[in-house]
């Protein structure tokens, strides 16, 4: 955990000692750092923006050398993606290999790559040629880490979107997708096999844009007063991401696979939005952001996992100008591509980037559908309040996942 005391320096709204604590005892932040733009700075002046936030992790929706780069000996930790658009080729061992080693080994161990996330949100896209390919490049990716005798320091995953889920609410109810169970089971067979996370996208906001009118706005930003009791388990929710999260807990256990370790890819809170985007204000994204980060901060796990560290990526480092869809896509970053912040969240970024801009020499970015909405519209089962009376009732005692703490343990201590 590199934590120097000049990243402590420009922090305003935290206390220093509250992240003195988050950091002597493990907890950090992850930021995804999408660049699906035309006017974003340099990589080599984004590492002062981001150490700025503290945070210590950075999720990548490819492998840019330009970023990998300018991060090397920051100790900055990554996660670097193979784009949706190469998993039939990754599939091929040969081709998995030669993608391993150009595009991680060759930065190691100078930046510090520790997973590979393999395609993002393919199961929702619904396309069953590259479903089908996904179980195998993963494995083609951990065969090839294993012959450059890498897999013990960098994971395997996949990202998934929340709309993998049938049934989200209560969380004590929630399950996959049947027509998903199947490829879900074989994936989660997978990370139990090879000790990598189980990622997925929670974005309450896409739950209150579905049904602004029904859904209370203090419950998706961490401000509430009551919450709500999850009938099925007797366990008190007081914001949804925590419920989302349990929802696809309760989902993973329903399968079996109770021991695979749950973490947060994207999650976020768009400052714009069109006109039918309600809640797409700064206030409500600085509120999302901040009240998140002081949460996550009190290490305290969710209700069905108490003892669960959760791990975080914030969506995102960056507004971009060029992600298609509605106004909201472009606009959930927490900079502008000036550096400036597109609101306060209390951290001191005075004059840590210059306006030199490069262009999109990167390319891609976030594939995230425009619109991919994870929870909240569409199917009943979806949404927040669809309480249906008959709702499987599955008993949770709030059982703890130690393998999944021996996991981050393990990866710790591999890491220093
Ligand atoms: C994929 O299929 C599911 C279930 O049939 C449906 O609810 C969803 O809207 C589809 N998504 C896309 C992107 O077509
Ligand atoms: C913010 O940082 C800049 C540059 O390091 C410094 O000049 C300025 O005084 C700081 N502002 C506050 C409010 O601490
Ligand atoms: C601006 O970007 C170029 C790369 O495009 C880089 O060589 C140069 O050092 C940068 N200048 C500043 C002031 O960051």
């Amino acid at each position: 955990m590199d934590f120097t005391p000049s990243t402590l320096l420009p922090l305003l709204l935290f206390s220093a000692s509250l992240l003195l604590t988050t950091a002597a005892a493990g907890a950090s932040v992850g930021i995804n750092y999408g660049q699906i733009a035309n006017n974003l700075p340099h990589p080599e002046t984004v590492v002062p923006l981001v150490k700025s936030i503290g945070a210590t992790r950075v999720k990548l929706y490819d492998a840019d050398p330009r970023v990998l780069k300018a991060f090397a000996n920051t100790g900055v930790e990554f996660i670097v993606c193979i784009p949706n658009e190469l998993l039939a080729k990754i599939r091929d061992p040969k081709q998995a290999l030669a993608w391993v080693k150009t595009n991680v080994q060759s930065f190691l161990p100078a930046t510090k790559i520790t997973c590979i996330a393999v395609g993002n949100e393919i199961l929702t896209l619904n396309d069953t040629v590259l479903s089908s390919s996904l179980l195998p490049a993963m494995e083609s990716v951990h065969t090839a880490l294993v012959s450059l005798n890498l897999d013990k320091q960098v994971m395997v995953t996949t990202p998934h979107n929340l709309g993998i889920l049938d049934v989200s609410y209560p969380p004590s109810a929630g399950s996959f997708r049947r027509d998903l169970t199947t490829r879900l089971s074989s994936i989660l067979d997978f990370h139990n096999k090879v000790g990598s996370p189980f990622l997925v996208n929670s974005y309450p906001y896409f739950a209150y844009r579905a049904n602004p009118k029904q859904v209370p706005l203090d419950y998706v930003l961490f401000e509430s007063g009551s919450g709500m009791m999850d009938t099925g388990s007797g366990l008190h929710y007081d914001n949804m991401f925590y419920a989302q999260i349990d929802a696809a807990h309760s989902a993973v256990e329903k399968l079996g696979y109770k021991n695979v370790c749950l973490q947060i890819a994207e999650t976020g809170w768009p400052s714009k939005g069109d006109d039918d985007e309600a809640g797409a204000t700064p206030e409500n994204a600085r509120k999302y952001n901040s009240n998140l980060l002081k949460l996550i901060a009190q290490k305290k796990g969710t209700p069905m996992r108490p003892n669960l560290d959760v791990n975080i990526y914030l969506f995102a480092l960056f507004n971009e100008n060029q992600k298609p869809g509605p106004t909201s896509e472009r606009n959930f970053g927490l900079f502008n591509p000036d550096g400036t912040p597109v609101y306060s969240l209390g951290f001191n970024t005075t004059g840590l980037v210059s306006t030199n801009t490069t262009g999109s020499i990167g390319g891609s970015g976030s594939t995230k559908a425009p619109g991919s909405s994870p929870v909240g519209t569409g199917a009943s089962s979806d949404g927040y309040l669809s309480i249906s009376d008959d709702a499987e009732r599955v008993g949770f005692a709030g059982a703890l996942s130690f393998s999944c703490l021996l996991v981050s343990i393990t990866l710790v201590a591999l890491q220093l």
